[in-house]
């Protein structure tokens, strides 16, 4: 091999924190195995399925459609407004009425999905504010440091968590705050968080949204799971403490769980200015960032979206479906806890004050190999299961396995 050959000087690459972990469930040959490591929602029979809004609204797309042509750069313009109505949906409002705020000062970039939204919000940071450090709050979805540190940026790890992995640890986060340079960013999950289902309270967001704005950092919030935790309006508490300050904000949020379209890839990157032209110009930034990574989004998943929420009697549907997955979730994060003290694994019970399909059951990395090798459930580090992958046969099973790692 000559010296200037790419495999010159290199190992292989770890394996992804949550994929390569899915990559080994299926490679598992077991008939009886559990993949509670991938954020995806499952029904009682283990399977992801099409929400019936998404195939009426694939149908009349499929009727309708009539060419395969390049979209801007920015992306789809139904999809954008329809993506800016459900982040700014006014509370108590009607459908399309969004904060006036909102309306004046946000630009949208329509997205290969939240991580593509996410690794927009980095480069605008690297393009915009070079020398800018990018804080997260660890532990986080171990993409976000990936992200961070492939757009040649420095990550700063603080504590979102407290040491008995159930609460928020406000000092360290505020410590972190007044540590952070002006210009920095920093990174919050809009709500949900992942991996610990630990989110501020509204009162605490509308603190931390203060603090931010009043030290001139950047907050980029991942909003990948609204709905998934208190309801599609309540779930978006992060988002207008932020805007309330008049700070300006990006914010990277998801069609993949809330619509169910994983491998749609689309999600979209709400940029807020200080004012309207300040969007703009961040905008402007932002679709160079696009036209060298994606050049234009795909079409058909926000052309799903955009159909669904244009369309009354779709949305109403839509909300429908989003509810019974939220319902579903909760009631196996009750049943999990449960049958946790059943099976004598302790007592979770702090893991009904989380939220959204995520949770860390403090697994060692011991514990999570004998739960792969003697049992063939599949979780994340640290023991994050996904409450989503569920179902009320598998609970049992699930919590006895559990209890015989931890005993
Ligand atoms: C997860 O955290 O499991 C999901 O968000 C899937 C992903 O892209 O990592």
């Amino acid at each position: 091999m000559s010296e200037g050959a790419l495999s010159a000087r290199i190992s292989d690459a770890p394996s992804d924190p949550i994929f390569g972990i899915v990559e080994l469930f299926r490679a598992d040959q077991r008939p009886d195995k559990f993949n509670l490591a991938a954020g995806v929602y499952m029904d009682e029979q283990g399977i992801t399925p099409i929400l019936p809004s998404v195939r009426e609204a694939e149908s009349r797309i499929l009727s309708a459609s009539t060419t395969k042509l390049y979209m801007p750069i920015s992306g789809d313009p139904a999809y954008l407004a329809a993506a800016k109505t459900l982040l700014f949906r006014t509370v108590g409002g009607a459908w399309g009425e969004i904060e006036s705020a909102a309306s004046e000062r946000v630009q949208m970039i329509h997205t290969p999905g939240g991580t593509g939204a996410v690794r927009l919000a980095v480069d605008l940071v690297s393009r915009l504010r070079p020398g800018a450090e990018i804080w997260v709050g660890e532990p986080t979805w171990p993409n976000h440091t990936q992200i961070i540190e492939s757009a040649r940026i420095t990550a700063r790890r603080h504590d979102w968590i407290t040491d008995d992995a159930r609460s928020l640890n406000t000092s360290a986060l505020f410590d972190a705050i007044a540590a952070a340079k002006g210009g920095d960013a920093m990174i919050f999950h809009g709500a949900c968080h992942n991996p610990t289902g630990i989110d501020p309270t509204p009162e605490q967001w509308i603190e931390i949204a203060q603090q931010i704005a009043h030290r001139g950092i950047v907050p980029i919030l991942d909003f990948a799971y609204q709905g998934f935790g208190e309801g599609l309006i309540e779930d978006a508490a992060s988002l207008r403490a932020f805007l309330a300050t008049g700070c300006e904000v990006l914010v990277a949020s998801s069609s993949s769980k809330n619509f169910a379209l994983y491998n749609e890839r689309v999600g979209s990157l709400a940029i807020i200015g200080a004012d309207g032209a300040a969007a703009a110009a961040i905008a402007s930034h932002a679709r160079m960032a696009v036209r060298t990574m994606w050049s234009n989004p795909p079409a058909h998943g926000g052309a799903i979206v955009s159909t669904i929420l244009g369309d009354a009697t779709l949305r109403a549907q839509w909300e429908g479906e989003v509810g019974a997955m939220r319902t579903r979730i909760q009631g196996s994060r009750a049943a999990l806890v449960a049958a946790l003290a059943t099976a004598g694994a302790g007592d979770f019970s702090y893991l009904l004050n989380h939220y959204g399909m995520f949770s860390l059951l403090g697994l060692t990395d011991d514990q999570l190999t004998r739960l792969r090798d003697e049992h063939a459930i599949y979780l994340v580090s640290r023991g994050r299961i996904n409450m989503a992958g569920l179902s009320t046969t598998k609970i049992p099973i699930v919590a006895k396995a559990v209890a015989s790692v931890l005993a």
